[in-house]
């Protein structure tokens, strides 16, 4: 494939070659030389037209990890805030010789219409439009389930067949839940969501998953549990009930974490609120991956650029002087 735009376009065969992929990237990671001269000579091109600290940081760790030039552009500071058009802007970037476009944009399809306008020859991976898609943080999150749920080594070639994953908190804007449910449906785990009412899309009973408004009722069955943060910047006040009635409903405190079952894990794409879907105690304890899944965002990241660019060179040649 060219382009990387949606979780739902990821075939199970294509969903464990990225995170076996990851993996073997994971160990360049152990190494005392943690490059590779894999994509020497190509240009990645990070275009972000909405904040980002994980994402943008991780998409230039990674290609920096591969040997590509990275140019970042973030629309803040550019000739966007003049009214320059998205086409004009990729064609720019054309010119400059754009090996791939790392995109985030606030509209839903933005990545869509770059990969098949025609106005880039490169491949296009989506880094988060609107409340559409989030692929690459789903593939990081599947990386890291399939480490934490599997087991690193017994993961290879494996997928999350029968692993029971909940997804809390405010669904009807989150791109990391749309991507989150289609990833891992294909990957057979169980997906359950939990949201106040008013914030559960319309149409969801199309999606392949439960619905439930009762985390008390589902964090016993869960063998994952991710917290999504409320997106107070994209909602209206009167969709929202107050911070403390949301905490007490559907926050993850101690308590409610002593419910999940001993070995299960709490998993926060980031950025979290802390004091509101998640406290400070569970957000720091041993059983948050909070911090590991933007670890394993550069990995992941780095298997997705080195498939869609690199295809056909070795992903990380044997070295002689390997850490053991
Ligand atoms: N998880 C995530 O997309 O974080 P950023 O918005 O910081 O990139």
């Amino acid at each position: 494939k060219r382009h990387l735009i949606s979780a739902a376009d990821l075939s199970r065969d294509d969903a464990v070659l990225i995170l076996d992929t990851a993996e073997e990237m994971a160990r360049v990671a152990d190494r005392p030389i943690k490059k590779l001269p894999t994509l020497r000579g190509r240009t990645v091109v990070n275009l972000f037209f909405e904040d980002s600290t994980r994402t943008r940081i991780s998409f230039e760790a990674a290609a920096k990890r591969l040997s590509a030039d990275v140019i970042n552009f973030s629309a803040k500071g550019s000739s966007v805030s003049k009214g320059e058009s998205l086409k004009d802007t990729a064609l720019t970037l054309e010119a400059m010789g754009a090996d791939a476009v790392v995109i985030r944009h606030h509209d839903s399809g933005a990545p869509h219409r770059l990969a098949t306008s025609g106005w880039i020859g490169g491949s296009v991976v989506n880094a988060g439009d609107g409340t559409h898609e989030h692929p690459t943080q789903a593939l990081l999150d599947a990386f890291t389930m399939r480490r934490r749920l599997v087991g690193p080594d017994a993961g290879i070639g494996r997928d999350l067949a029968g692993r029971r994953i909940t997804i809390v908190g405010d669904i009807l804007h989150s791109r990391v839940a749309r991507s989150n449910v289609h990833l891992l449906n294909t990957l057979g785990a169980e997906v359950t969501l939990v949201a106040p009412p008013t914030l559960v899309p319309i149409g969801v009973e199309t999606w392949p998953c439960e619905v439930s408004y009762d985390l008390d009722a589902v964090l016993p069955k869960s063998d994952a549990v991710m917290m999504l943060r409320v997106q107070r910047e994209r909602m209206n006040a009167a969709f929202f009930p107050t911070e403390r009635e949301y905490a007490r409903r559907y926050g993850l405190d101690g308590d409610r974490m002593a419910r999940m079952p001993e070995d299960a894990i709490v998993m926060h794409p980031g950025p979290m609120n802390r004091g509101m879907e998640i406290t400070a105690e569970v957000a720091d304890s041993d059983r948050c991956t909070a911090v590991e899944q933007v670890a394993n965002g550069v990995s992941t990241r780095m298997a997705v650029l080195y498939l869609l660019l690199g295809g056909s060179e070795p992903a990380v040649a044997p070295q002689n002087n390997a850490r053991t």
